[in-house]
C-alpha cells in the first residue's frame, strides 16, 4: 500500500537524502548561503518512496512540502548536516548527497548582531568546512553512495575527479551555466557516471523525471 505507481525495486531499503543548500551564520540574523532549491533532493526523495523504500530526508528547506511517508529532519549548517548525516550513515543501505553544502563557513560567530560601526575591518575570515561525503566514502561498508557535481565547465571530467576521490558508486553531474537548469528551476540536464567509466548523458529533463532516473540507475547498481 506504501507503494504508489513503483516497482517495488527499493522495498525495505533505508535511503538517506540530503537536499538544499546550507546557512553559515556570520551573527544571530545574518548568514552565508547559496542558491540550492532542494528541488533535486525532495524529488529523489518522493521516487525512492515511490519504490517502497524508507527514506530519511534531511533538509535545510521547511518552506518545500514534506515528501509524504518521509522521516524529516531540518539542519542549518554543514556541521550540522554532518552531524546528522552521521547518525543515519551505519544503518542507511543508499546515501544520496543532493544537498549544496558550503565549502567555507565564518571562522567565528559573532553571538550579537555585528554593529556597521564597531566592525573595525570589514573582512570576513572563512574556515573549510568537512567534506561530509568524503568522509562517508573513506568508511563506506554495503552503502551505495551517490554524490552530486553542479560545474559550470569540464561538466565529465570534474564529476569522473569527485567519483573517484570520494570513492562513490554513482556521480551525478549537472551542468550548471545554462540559465534553464540547475538551480531555482525545475528542469535539469544531467550525466550519470559510475566507476566502470560508464557516463550517460540525458537531455534537458523535469527534476521530478530525474529523481525516477537516479533511483532507477541506484536499484540497477543494488542487484
Ligand atoms: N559535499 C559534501 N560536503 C562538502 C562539500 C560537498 O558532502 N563540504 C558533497 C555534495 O553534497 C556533493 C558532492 O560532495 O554531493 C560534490 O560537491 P561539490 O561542491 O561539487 O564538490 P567539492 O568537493 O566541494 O568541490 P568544488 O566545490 O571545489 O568543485
Ligand atoms: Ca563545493
Amino acid at each position: 500500500d506504501q507503494i504508489l505507481n513503483g516497482r517495488g525495486l527499493l522495498k525495505g531499503k533505508k535511503v538517506l537524502i540530503t537536499a538544499g543548500g546550507t546557512r553559515e551564520a556570520i551573527d544571530p540574523v545574518r548568514y552565508i548561503g547559496n542558491y540550492s532549491s532542494g528541488k533535486m533532493g525532495y524529488a529523489i526523495a518522493r521516487a525512492a518512496l515511490r519504490e517502497g523504500a524508507m527514506v530519511h530526508l534531511i533538509s535545510t528547506n521547511p518552506p518545500l512540502p514534506h515528501p509524504e511517508g518521509a522521516d524529516m529532519e531540518y539542519v542549518s549548517s554543514a556541521v550540522e548536516m554532518k552531524q546528522a548525516v552521521d547518525r543515519q550513515y551505519d544503518t542507511s543501505d543508499v546515501v544520496v548527497m543532493a544537498a549544496a553544502v558550503a565549502d567555507y563557513r565564518p571562522a567565528a560567530v559573532a553571538d550579537q548582531k555585528i554593529k556597521k560601526e564597531t566592525m573595525t575591518s570589514p573582512d570576513l575570515k572563512l574556515t573549510l568546512n568537512p567534506d561530509i561525503l568524503l568522509g562517508l566514502g573513506e568508511r563506506k561498508q554495503n552503502q551505495v553512495l551517490v554524490g552530486f557535481a553542479a560545474e559550470t565547465n569540464d561538466v565529465i571530467a570534474h564529476g569522473r575527479e569527485k567519483l573517484v576521490r570520494k570513492n562513490l558508486d554513482l556521480l551525478v553531474a549537472n551542468d550548471v551555466s545554462s540559465p534553464e537548469s540547475g538551480f531555482h528551476v525545475d528542469e535539469n540536464q544531467v550525466s550519470l557516471l559510475t566507476p566502470d567509466g560508464h557516463v550517460s548523458s540525458y537531455p534537458r529533463m523535469a527534476k521530478e523525471d530525474i529523481g525516477t532516473l537516479i533511483i532507477e540507475k541506484i536499484a540497477s547498481i543494488m542487484k
